[in-house]
């Protein structure tokens, strides 16, 4: 692999007798849901313990990046979201561009236009910052290689380009270095030989069929704000009590989690990607200080799938992201008799409930 672990960088890209071209680049990435959690971080974003996530198809960021040569004082870096310029998400985009010009000095020369829109309703509380780092991230790994390619006509490697993105991914937003490959991901280091702490790893090739094309309904039960960030949640757990155990758990629930992809054993599938949703709720709940993101009618559906669950045999769980909306996770086989549950018994506990149906995807893709 062509980085350096000790330094944590990708090599530096060299380029020489260099004179700075405009040029543009279009691309789309999806959010994931997180099937083992990563909560808990250190260093340059260096996870607690591995996760697993499924790359989601429909919930996704489309970023084009525009890039001129910079002139004398001109502004670095405009960002535009739904059309509207948002100096306050510029400010990140603009930190993980200058992150990667640490080691791409190239990237210095230019000024850039970029603008981004969502699929998903802003308001819908789901996370978009993987969407969007890694959508952008992408942009810019494309950028450079475009700079390169313009010299060396030898392409870059396919799987370096990703790897790199899925690495700068990561240090915009954890989660979001798991977005770049199709279908699921790994992120973190399970043992020395089994995934890395610095970019996400595809699972796709150890899939088993009964984890194809598997549905995963977003039941929006509050789209207000989150009151506690993630960045925040991530640090309390630097000094909670349960850190210790959840790490190991975490560590414990992946190496379980990539045996049950493997072999399509659904009933072991449910039983960790609950107990993990919870889990990072009651980390929440049990941090100092403590917090509750979740609302009465996340734990009233959840209530809702458990009994539909044993009622009729359909293998439905949740899972939750750091707030109270619902993933309801199931297989295709099931998509007509889920969406009527969802439509009559979950949506019946407030009609003004919205939800999202979403798959799993194929990453993040040039557009
Ligand atoms: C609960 O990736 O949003 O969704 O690295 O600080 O940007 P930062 O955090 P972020 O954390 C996501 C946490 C999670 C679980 C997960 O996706 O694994």
């Amino acid at each position: 692999m062509k980085n350096n672990l000790m330094t944590e960088h990708f090599e530096p890209m060299v380029i020489k007798d260099f004179t700075p071209m405009a040029g543009t680049t279009q691309w789309e990435s999806p959010s994931n849901i997180a099937l083992v959690k990563y909560w808990g971080k250190m260093g340059n974003q260096i996870p607690r313990n591995p996760s697993v996530s499924f790359t989601l198809q429909n919930c996704v960021t489309r970023t084009q990046i525009d890039w001129f040569e910079k002139k004398g004082n001109s502004s670095e870096l405009d960002f535009y979201f739904e059309g509207k310029l948002k100096p306050s998400f510029g400010q990140r985009i603009q930190k993980l561009i200058a992150t990667i010009a640490e080691q791409n000095t190239v990237l210095n020369q230019y000024s850039f236009r970029i603008s981004s829109t969502n699929t998903f309703p802003h308001s819908s509380g789901i996370a978009s910052s993987a969407s969007a780092m890694s959508a952008c991230a992408a942009g810019i790994i494309d950028m450079l290689r475009q700079i390169r390619e313009a010299q060396d006509s030898n392409p870059w490697d396919e799987d370096y380009f990703k790897q790199q993105i899925s690495f700068y991914s990561r240090l915009g937003s954890g989660s979001a270095c798991r977005s770049i490959y199709p279908n699921a991901a790994l992120w973190g280091e399970v043992s020395p030989d089994l995934g890395s702490n610095l970019w996400a790893t595809p699972l796709d090739h150890l899939l088993h069929d009964d984890f194809r094309q598997y549905q995963d309904a977003i039941v929006i039960v509050d789209d207000s704000t989150k009151s506690v960030s993630s960045t925040m949640g991530h640090g309390l757990m630097n000094q909670h009590v349960f850190s210790k155990i959840r790490f190991e758990e975490g560590l414990r629930n992946t190496e379980t989690m990539l045996n049950i992809l493997r072999t399509g054993d659904i009933s072991s599938f449910i039983d960790i990607v609950e107990r993990e949703a919870l889990q990072l709720h009651a980390m929440m709940m049990t941090s100092n200080p403590s917090y509750i993101l979740i609302k009465p009618n996340t734990l009233a559906i959840i209530e809702k799938i458990r009994q539909y669950r044993q009622d009729s045999n359909v293998p439905l769980c949740f899972t939750l992201d750091a707030g109270p909306n619902v993933h309801i996770l199931y297989p295709f086989a099931f998509r007509d008799k889920v969406k009527e549950f969802i439509e009559t018994e979950i949506i019946e506990l407030n009609p003004k409930m919205n939800w999202i149906a979403d798959e799993m995807g194929l990453g993040t893709k040039q557009i």
